[in-house]
């Protein structure tokens, strides 16, 4: 078995404030006394991420991404108040992410590069999504008293479709981030080819393998709220007619068969452990002989503990679910006929981890269950 550990550098918590920052009063910490104010910190990172957030939901790093603005060419391009305006960017220039030269106001050069459409991958989508999560963390106490949601972020999205567009826009920044691990991955044969992406939402690891792989046709499966902008893109890239879009719940929908290379991406967090084994089963049933399955998750063997766990914290609150060591997933992917062939941690190691699985040749593994398991007979 093939085992890869990027070189995994410095982590980069951006946004998590020491007292070395010069965020948080250097009087907060001072070696092991205990510290005088001890809710500064807590205050300035609340206040830190909610004016983030809200100057990524108003649009406020987009509006200066191609250079300076007075306050009040500002306040009139956001359709904001003035005072409003004046006491965020006041805030945000304390914070490092705004310049200030007189009446103009601008973006630290950092903050275009990393929250607005000019910089590589436009993590502004992020901002936007937190702060929709910042409400939804406001049921973090009754998750934790009733051991998970009232109502899933799948039961928010199909209610408020926004909510799903905005989740969509933040995992395409996310999986643009991963998509060159996932191609680099992958030695795949020339020869046409069939992908299904579950949980595949954006389009984008289908466009992208598609790009790279002329005579490889797709589909993608998700709920119809995570699939708001991906028929439009899939057209943009003129791959409508080799990349197909299924919405409907991937638990208990006809996926097809046949497959070369299934990807299941940052979605076996969201499932509940028997879903898992049932979804990789039935991938076992429709996944070719000899095919390939790409697992992208976050297992606590290769996950840093503070991410690991914050996340595992996020999944009580939006989904129930939780997420699955590499001994369960690569024991659900046995169990399920595939055998693992590389386990590839990204680099930083919160990108996640790659599982790259062969269906064996035999199918063994299928006899003695159930035809389907809850999927449609065909
Ligand atoms: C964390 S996102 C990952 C998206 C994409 N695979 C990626 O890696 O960027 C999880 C995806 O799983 C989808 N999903 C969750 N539950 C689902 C279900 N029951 N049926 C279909 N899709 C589901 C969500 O809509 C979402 O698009």
């Amino acid at each position: 078995m093939r085992v890869e550990q990027m070189d995994c550098g410095k982590n980069d918590y951006a946004g998590t404030f020491l007292a070395s920052d010069g965020l948080v009063d250097d009087d907060d910490v001072i070696g092991d006394v205990p510290a005088p104010m001890p809710m500064l910190g807590i205050y300035l990172q609340m206040m830190t991420v909610g004016s983030m957030a809200a100057a990524g939901r108003i649009g406020l790093f987009d509006a200066l991404a191609d250079g300076p603005m007075s306050v009040a060419s500002l306040t009139d391009t956001l359709r904001a108040s003035r005072t409003g305006v004046e006491r965020l960017t006041d805030f945000l220039v304390a914070a490092g992410q705004l310049r200030r030269d007189g009446e103009m106001i601008a973006n630290a050069p950092e903050t275009t590069r990393r929250f607005t459409r000019r910089g590589p991958i436009d993590w502004g989508t992020g901002l936007i999504w937190t702060a929709e999560a910042w409400k939804i963390m406001s049921d973090l106490p009754d998750a934790i008293l009733c051991g998970g949601p009232e109502r899933s972020l799948w039961d928010r999205m199909a209610e408020e479709p926004s909510l799903g567009r905005e989740f969509s826009r933040y995992m395409r920044a996310a999986a643009e981030l991963v998509v060159p691990d996932l191609l680099s991955a992958l030695d795949l044969p020339d020869r046409p080819l069939r992908l299904l992406d579950l949980g595949g939402s954006h389009g984008v690891h289908s466009i992208e393998l598609c790009r790279r792989h002329p005579r490889m046709n797709g589909v993608i499966v998700d709920l119809e709220s995570a699939l708001t902008e991906t028929r439009a893109r899939i057209a943009e890239n003129r791959m409508e007619d080799r990349i197909g879009v299924h919405g409907a719940d991937l638990r208990s929908c006809d996926w097809g068969e046949g497959y070369d290379v299934a990807l299941y991406l940052s979605v076996a967090h969201n499932m509940h452990g028997d879903e898992n084994r049932r979804i990789f089963r039935h991938l076992g049933d429709v996944v070719r002989p000899g095919g390939i399955l790409v697992v992208h998750d976050y297992p606590k063997e290769t996950t840093p503990p503070l991410f690991e766990s914050a996340f595992r914290l996020t999944l009580l609150t939006e989904t129930g679910t939780r997420t699955y060591s590499y001994a369960e997933l690569t024991g659900m992917l046995a169990d399920a006929g595939f055998a693992t062939e590389a386990r590839i941690v990204l680099s930083p190691a919160e990108k996640g981890t790659l599982i790259i699985a062969r269906r064996s040749a035999s199918n063994i593994a299928g006899l003695g269950r159930m035809v389907g398991e809850g999927f449609p007979r065909r």
